[in-house]
């Protein structure tokens, strides 16, 4: 349950207008928490970050842990440069990217949006050079099991209702050619287009039970692929190891993910290498409806 301190609260009212469950109230005397709403707090943090006199006070949150704000914010179009300059890596130096500047971005990362507080995210930081090689020829693998199944009449028929249009579609349009090419650049030129050589792998996964799962650890993998970028990185989303990861129980285990957690998300990261973007690419949304 949040508590106020009455010796400190000044009354600005600034926690009953913030709580997004309406804990506080307003009495004839000051400010309350509702007896009825107060076990519902999700422990967002919000409360204690208004308040100017420390006077609120929420179970498993503590003052200490609360960050400064910064003194200025990016001056406006400093986002959208930074995303109009991101760009999908796929070349990279071989060197190990530091602990430091990971833990960064995962620091920058955990500030994005969840669900409901506290996050469900987990991440498990991929840099064993030995386990990272293991991934490409995984993926593969798995995708022409894939392949070979989609094409049993019974279990075909299973699997592409399981899997829906989109995806069974692109596994004919584009994803079994890639894996193709991949295996011929492999056996041709030993270049990895799954991993793209990429010194870390970032995966964001969750508990079954965890509410929001999804959508959390996908917009905390966005924020953490601007922070990279915005640190000197490259990174690529990757959609072959989040498959194989999200479909092999072994593979999750072999990575140190926990088996039973849902994987949502795979980022490629590492200081990149290779050709200079001189431009960007003109990009829109399919459409926009304005009403
Ligand atoms: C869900 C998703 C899955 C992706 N999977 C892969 C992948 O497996 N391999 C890869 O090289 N790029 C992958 N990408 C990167 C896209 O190809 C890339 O974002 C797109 O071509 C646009 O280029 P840009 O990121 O430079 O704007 C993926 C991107 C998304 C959003
Ligand atoms: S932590 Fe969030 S949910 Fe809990 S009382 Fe404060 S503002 Fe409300
Ligand atoms: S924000 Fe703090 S000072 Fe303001 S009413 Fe709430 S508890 Fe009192």
């Amino acid at each position: 349950m949040p508590k106020i301190d009455d010796a400190t609260c000044v009354r600005c009212g600034s926690c009953t207008e913030v709580c997004p469950l309406r804990i506080y109230v307003r009495t004839g005397e000051g400010i309350a928490v509702s007896a009825e709403r107060g076990p519902l707090c999700r422990q967002c943090g919000h409360c204690m970050a208004v308040c100017p006199t420390q006077a609120v006070s929420v179970e498993g949150l503590s003052y200490e842990g609360f960050p400064a704000l910064p003194e200025r914010l990016p001056p406006a179009d400093e986002f959208a440069r930074l995303s109009l300059a991101r760009r999908s890596i796929r070349h990279y130096r071989p060197d190990p990217v530091p602990r430091d500047v990971l833990e960064r971005i995962l620091e920058v990362a955990a500030q994005a949006p969840a669900g409901v507080p506290p996050t469900t995210v987990e991440v498990t930081v991929i840099c064993d050079r030995e386990r990272l090689a293991e991934l490409g020829p995984a993926a593969i693998k798995q995708l022409r099991r894939l392949q070979r199944a989609l094409r049993v009449p019974l279990l075909g028929w299973l699997l592409r209702r399981q899997l829906g249009p989109a995806f069974v579609s692109a596994m004919g349009s584009f994803i079994m050619p890639m894996v193709d090419t991949a295996e011929r650049l492999w056996r041709e030129q030993s270049v990895d287009m799954i991993t793209w050589g990429a010194p870390v792998v970032m995966v964001f996964h969750s508990a079954p039970a965890g509410f929001c799962g999804q959508e959390n650890c996908i917009i905390a993998a966005n924020h953490a692929m601007l922070a990279a970028h915005s640190l000197g990185l490259g990174t690529c989303w990757n959609g072959f190891i989040g498959g194989l990861l999200a479909y092999d129980r072994a593979m999750r285990v072999r990575m140190g993910i926990p088996a039973s957690n849902k994987v949502h998300a795979a980022l490629l990261l590492g200081y990149p290498a290779g050709p200079t973007y001189r431009r960007a690419v003109p990009r829109a949304f399919r459409a926009v409806q304005w009403v």
